[in-house]
This record gives C-alpha cells, sequence and structure tokens, in this order.
C-alpha cells in the first residue's frame, strides 16, 4: 500500500504508472466505514488505479466541535483498504498541503442546488466541499471520482461543479449502504450510544413509509405525518424533513409526471446529526 502525504509524493507516484492507466479517485475525510468501502470496492473494480483521499476538511464544518470531535483513525482506516487491494494509493495530505495559502473557501453559484436542506443549515458548507474536490480533482487529475448518494445533495453538487468549471471527470454516484437496522453507515454513528443507535433505525423506517404514502397522499399530508412521527420521539429531534426534485432539489409543491423525487431528512439523535434520504418514484 502507498500512502502519499505530501502532493509532490503522489504525483511522483501516478506519474510513474502507465499514463494510459484510467485513474480514479474517492475522497473521504476517513473513520472509514461499509459505506466508504462500497465506493472503493466499485472504483477497484472498474479502473486501474485508485486513489483515496483521506483529509478531514475544515473549510467545510461549520461548527468548530464538530471538527474537533470529527473521527480520526487513520491506522484503521489504512488496514481497511488494504482488504480491498494492496494496490490503492492512499493521500493524506495536512491541512497545509490542501491550503497553502489560508484555510478559506472559493465562493461558489451551484444555481440554487445548495440553497436548501445542508445549504440552509450548514452555512458555507458547500463552498467548503466545493473547494476541497475541486483542489483535489486538480491534484489527482482522475478520469472518475466516486461519491455516495448517501450525501445527496453534495453528489448533485459536485456534479454541477465539475460541469461549471468544466473538469473532465466523470463523476459516479453510488447507492446508500445501511446498517442491519436500516441506519445509513456514517463516520458520526459511533458516536450514538448503543440504545441510540437502535432508536436511530427509526429515521430510515419513517423514509420507507413516506415512500409508500408518497404514492397515494399529498406532499403535504405526507410531511405532516413524518413530522408528527417525530413528535411522538422526543430522543429524535428532526431538524428537516424536504420533498424534492432529485434532479434540482426544488421543494415539490405539486407531482409532475416524468419527473424524479427525493425525501430528504436531518435529525439530532442527542448532539450527532444524521442524515439519509431516500428515492420515492
Ligand atoms: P465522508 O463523509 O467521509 O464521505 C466520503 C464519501 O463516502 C462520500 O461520497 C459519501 O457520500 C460516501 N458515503 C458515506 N456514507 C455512505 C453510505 N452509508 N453509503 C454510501 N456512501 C456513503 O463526504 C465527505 O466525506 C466529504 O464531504 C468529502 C466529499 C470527502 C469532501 O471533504
Amino acid at each position: 500500500m502507498f500512502t502519499a502525504k505530501t502532493i509532490v509524493e503522489l504525483k511522483s507516484r501516478l506519474s510513474e504508472l502507465d499514463s494510459m492507466s484510467c485513474v480514479c479517485l474517492v475522497p473521504t475525510m476517513g473513520a472509514l466505514h461499509q459505506g466508504h468501502m462500497s465506493l472503493v470496492k466499485r472504483a477497484v473494480e472498474e479502473n486501474a488505479v485508485t486513489v483515496v483521499s483521506i483529509f478531514v476538511n475544515p473549510t467545510q464544518f461549520d461548527n468548530l466541535w464538530d471538527l474537533d470531535k470529527y473521527p480520526r483513525t487513520l491506522e484503521a482506516d489504512v488496514a481497511l483498504l488494504e482488504k480491498i487491494s494492496k494496490d490503492i494509493i492512499v493521500f493524506v495530505p495536512s491541512a497545509e498541503e490542501v491550503y497553502p495559502e489560508g484555510q478559506n473557501s472559493e465562493s461558489y453559484d451551484f444555481q440554487g442546488l445548495e440553497e436548501a436542506m445542508e445549504g440552509a443549515f450548514r452555512k458555507g458548507h458547500f463552498d467548503g466541499v466545493g473547494t476541497v474536490v475541486e483542489k483535489l480533482l486538480h491534484i489527482v487529475k482522475p478520469d472518475r471520482a466516486y461519491f455516495g448518494e448517501k450525501d445527496f445533495q453534495q453528489l448533485q453538487i459536485i456534479r454541477k461543479m465539475v460541469e461549471l468549471k468544466k473538469i473532465p471527470v466523470e463523476i459516479i454516484g453510488c447507492p446508500i449502504v445501511r446498517e442491519e437496522n436500516g441506519l445509513a453507515w456514517s463516520s458520526r454513528n459511533e458516536r450514538l450510544s448503543k440504545a441510540m443507535r437502535k432508536e436511530a433505525s427509526f429515521i430510515f423506517k419513517t423514509l420507507k413509509t413516506v415512500k409508500k404514502k408518497f404514492g397515494t397522499k399529498s406532499v403535504k399530508s405526507v410531511l405532516d405525518w413524518a413530522k408528527k412521527q417525530f413528535e411522538e420521539r422526543p430522543d429524535l429531534d428532526l431538524e428537516y424533513i424536504v420533498i424534492a426534485e432529485s434532479e434540482t432539489l426544488r421543494s415539490l409543491e405539486e407531482k409532475r409526471p416524468n419527473t424524479k423525487y427525493r425525501a430528504f431528512i436531518a435529525v439530532f439523535a442527542d448532539s450527532v446529526r444524521l442524515i439519509d434520504n431516500i428515492a420515492l418514484n
């Protein structure tokens, strides 16, 4: 397994490879779990060279406490990656390496995709994500990059950034991987107590019922129903539940034919913020 800590080390390693090889990038913030692993497995299957970046990006956190609490488990991460393939290149840069001119984000116009949901509740978050992903794409210059639908708004924003900035990379979206009880895998799940981890499976249960109801009921009645479910669960604090068009992420007033919709949710379980989403049609 080759681990590069600097851009120079990474570029030198990539330059040793056959220039015709298909190179891909899987950007992560580490504390790897089965969700990340599904992206890496697919990347390794589909490309000659896989670079996995592990970097807890300070500019996408709107909360210093959350940044500080973010799990950092590099040794275990490398061991997990090694199980998939010893040929993976791991890129673990320092903040100084990624942000030599100071930890500032570029200000993007993602044409409205950034306004709702995570963008509304986490100020500056997507500018931070856009900045770091653009830098990583610029450094690695991959043919493909893999992202999870777990962060569906992030996936759509990255597709938009690549289109607007004309970055020659194919963005691949991968399905959400869940724990046995339905809770979407997240590095934050580790911060939940055993009881709360079980309780948090209620998030996906609710999304599944939302999907069922969406087929026959009005959007308002479905959302009212879902909000009521959380009122009856004071240990799960609902931040938002939104039904939106998958493409534009505009929240939905009336269903239209030939349009794909998703339900998006953010919930605090104790002080841990969990997000999830589901395709409705
Ligand atoms: P991180 O939260 O570490 O996630 C890295 C990638 O794994 C993202 O594309 C995310 O959507 C995907 N992922 C996480 N949990 C998943 C699950 N349960 N099923 C499927 N995919 C899952 O997202 C980030 O890091 C950062 O914002 C990043 C893109 C690396 C930029 O800093």
